[in-house]
Parts: C-alpha cells; sequence; structure tokens
C-alpha cells in the first residue's frame, strides 16, 4: 500500500481545531482509497515563538525536507506581529522549498449564497495563479536615517524571467483543462519598469499556447470586475501582491472566508508542496469549536490531488458539495448552528465508503 509521509503543523488559533478534524476526513478519504497518511506533527507557532524566540527550529527545512507534503493550519496570533509570523514560518517555507504558485479554487457552491446578487452555482468557477516567490514581496530593502526628519525607507521588487514564466505556463497548463482562457493581473500604467516587463513575458508565454484565449486588466479595474463580473475567468494569473489581493477577493465573492482552500505548490515535485486554507487562525472564534472546517478539509483534497490520488480528492470534494447542498450541517458563518466536529462528522458521512 502506498503511505504519504505528511508534515502537519497545526500552527495557531483555528488552525489547532481545523487541522485535526481535516485529519478525520483525510483519514477516511484514505481508506477508502487504498493509501495510508503517515503524519509527523510539528509545533511552530506563535506559541513557540512565544516560548522559544522562534517559529520553527534553525534546522527546520531540513526536518521536513523529505516530506511528501505539507499541512498546516494558520498562524498568527494577537501579541505576535503579524510579519514575524509571516516571514518566521510561511515565506521561508514557500521560498525553502520553491513553492513558486499560490493556487485557489474559486467556486461557488450550491447552498452557499454568494454576497453578489443573482449569482447561482455555475456562475463562477476559476483559480486564482499568484506567483509565491518573487515580485512586491522582497526582503530587499532598509531604512535611513530612522527617526530622522529625512526618515527614508525603500523596499525593492523583483521579477525575473524565469519566476514569471514559469507561474504563467502554470497558468496555461492549468487553463488547458478548463475553458482555456488566461486573464494576467497587470499595472503596467502606473508601475513602469515591472509590469511592462510582466506584460512583455505574459504575451511571449502565451504565444506558446495557440488556441488559448487571454487578456489583461490593471488590478484595480479587475478587483471591480472579480465583483460585477466574476462570470468572465477561468484562470487568472497574477504577481505576489496582486495575487495576494485577488486571491482573498475571489473567495469573499463565492461567501465564506471559511470555505476557501489554497496551495502552495512546487509543480516538480523537488520538494514538499504545502496546503492550507486561506483564512487565519481567527483569534475572536478560536477555542470555540465554532470554526468552519471545509477550508482546511477542502485544502486536503487538494493535496491529495497533488499527490496523485485524484479519486480521493474528488470525492471529498464532492462530499463537501453534498452537505453545503444539503445546509442542515453548517457552521455559523454560513448561517448555521453546527459545530466545527458536527460538520465534519457530516464530510464524512457524506464519503462514499461511509454511505
Ligand atoms: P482571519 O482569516 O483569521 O479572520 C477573518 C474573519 O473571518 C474573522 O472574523 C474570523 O472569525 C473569520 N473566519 C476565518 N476563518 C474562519 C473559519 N474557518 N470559520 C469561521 N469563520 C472564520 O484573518 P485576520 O483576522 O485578518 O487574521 C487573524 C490572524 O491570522 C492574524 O495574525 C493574521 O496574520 C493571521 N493570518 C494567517 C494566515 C496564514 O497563516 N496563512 C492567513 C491570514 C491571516
Ligand atoms: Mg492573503
Amino acid at each position: 500500500m502506498t503511505t504519504y509521509s505528511i508534515a502537519v503543523i497545526p500552527g495557531d488559533g483555528i488552525g489547532n481545531e481545523v487541522v485535526p478534524e481535516a485529519q478525520r476526513v483525510l483519514e477516511a478519504a484514505a481508506r477508502a482509497g487504498g493509501f495510508e497518511l503517515d503524519w509527523t506533527h510539528y509545533d511552530w507557532s506563535c506559541e513557540r515563538f512565544a516560548k522559544t524566540g522562534s517559529m520553527m527550529p534553525a534546522d527546520g527545512l531540513d526536518r521536513i525536507r523529505d516530506k511528501d507534503a505539507i499541512f498546516l493550519g494558520a498562524v498568527g496570533f494577537p501579541g505576535v506581529p503579524d510579519h514575524v509570523s509571516l516571514w518566521g514560518l510561511l515565506i521561508p517555507i514557500r521560498r525553502g522549498f520553491h513553492q513558486y504558485v499560490n493556487l485557489r479554487p474559486v467556486k461557488l457552491m450550491k447552498g452557499v449564497e454568494s454576497p453578489l446578487k443573482g449569482r447561482e452555482p455555475g456562475d463562477i468557477d476559476f483559480y486564482v495563479v499568484r506567483e509565491n516567490n518573487e515580485g512586491e514581496y522582497s526582503s530587499i530593502g532598509g531604512r535611513l536615517y530612522e527617526g530622522q526628519p529625512d526618515e527614508l525607507v525603500m523596499q525593492q521588487s523583483v521579477f525575473t524571467r524565469r519566476g514569471c514564466d514559469r507561474v504563467m505556463r502554470y497558468a496555461f497548463d492549468l487553463a488547458a483543462g478548463r475553458k482555456k482562457h488566461v486573464t494576467s493581473a497587470t499595472k503596467s500604467n502606473g508601475i513602469s519598469h515591472t509590469m511592462p516587463y510582466w506584460d512583455e513575458r505574459f504575451a511571449a508565454v502565451a504565444k506558446d499556447y495557440p488556441g488559448f484565449t487571454t487578456d489583461q486588466f490593471h488590478i484595480d479595474i479587475l478587483t471591480a470586475h472579480f465583483v460585477r463580473n466574476p462570470d468572465w475567468f477561468d484562470v487568472v494569473v497574477a504577481s505576489n501582491l496582486f495575487g495576494d489581493i485577488l486571491s482573498d477577493l475571489g473567495p469573499a465573492v463565492v461567501g465564506s472566508i471559511g470555505i476557501a482552500p489554497g496551495a502552495n505548490i512546487n509543480p516538480e515535485k523537488d520538494y514538499p508542496s504545502m496546503f492550507e486554507p486561506v483564512h487565519g487562525s481567527a483569534p475572536d472564534i478560536a477555542g470555540k469549536g465554532i470554526a468552519n472546517p471545509i477550508g482546511q478539509v477542502w485544502s486536503g483534497a487538494m493535496m491529495l490531488r497533488h499527490l496523485g490520488e485524484e479519486a480521493a480528492a474528488r470525492a471529498i470534494e464532492d462530499a463537501i458539495e453534498d452537505v453545503l447542498a444539503r445546509r442542515d450541517s453548517l457552521t455559523r458563518d454560513l448561517g448555521g448552528t453546527a459545530g466545527t466536529r458536527e460538520l465534519t462528522d457530516a464530510i464524512i458521512g457524506a464519503l462514499p465508503a461511509s454511505r
């Protein structure tokens, strides 16, 4: 029997609630699918930072380098600045393991009400592909004359041909199995060096994909189109910053942030990829047992797909769709009264093997 070894990092807040629940769903899917998941647990978190001064041990990446995948909850907690939790854990893993694609599906499901009036399931179904390693999120920069009247701060953006091309190719390859339509997020009117370069690479890469349609929008009007015309999109590719914004906005237009999944992918599989929901640690509801586990569970389905277990991934996604459509076991963020555990039980109950 195939065994996949998975690093589990629940992190902070509701990460500690939704991760174990999602593991139950993945275990059930693995039993039905005839494979095994071997979990190794890591306590890397803000809580660890508060005790030891670091989010993870200095050799953290080496400890998980040989895993097949990383299953992460969320990090961040009041008292620890967000740039510490981000740069102390998430970014080192994303960069160290060349997870240059951040992939987030945006799909309006039956049973979930979109905040957009008159949108039905099927109207909104696209992917945001965010560049995850370079771009605007660079550590190159600094501060001069700190605290003085002529204080000066600079931060550089970094766009490489390799970095642009590979994420764009991923977007086209993904669209190949869909509607073959790729949209690029740009801002080449205002950002006059890097964004025209991004556009240039997009045009160059698109040439290798005959039969595809493409378009591009400046990020400002693109955000408006996400709200007004979400049915226009199939695969949207964007730089790190623009992709970050779009990949929160996308899930927001299809309902609760609590159901949105995400993946940080190293497509070549030279390193483990990392699967985590879009939401954070939600300190406002942590410890109450009411967090929606669907974002975490769906991220787990994306992990199984990446590992090659397509049938099991599909089964989990179908179970999520069933439970959402039935509407009798939903958490508060979706207008129900169920707790995290009840909703998870409903998903497990909807998996084929348990029917
Ligand atoms: P958040 O996603 O944690 O919460 C935003 C709102 O959505 C809150 O009202 C929360 O209760 C609700 N919510 C989130 N997930 C939910 C779920 N599964 N079920 C029901 N309701 C849910 O974002 P926020 O408040 O901006 O950040 C809180 C902390 O999380 C911060 O420290 C932030 O840095 C961190 N964070 C971490 C991320 C990560 O680990 N990838 C991503 C986003 C935020
Ligand atoms: Mg974000």
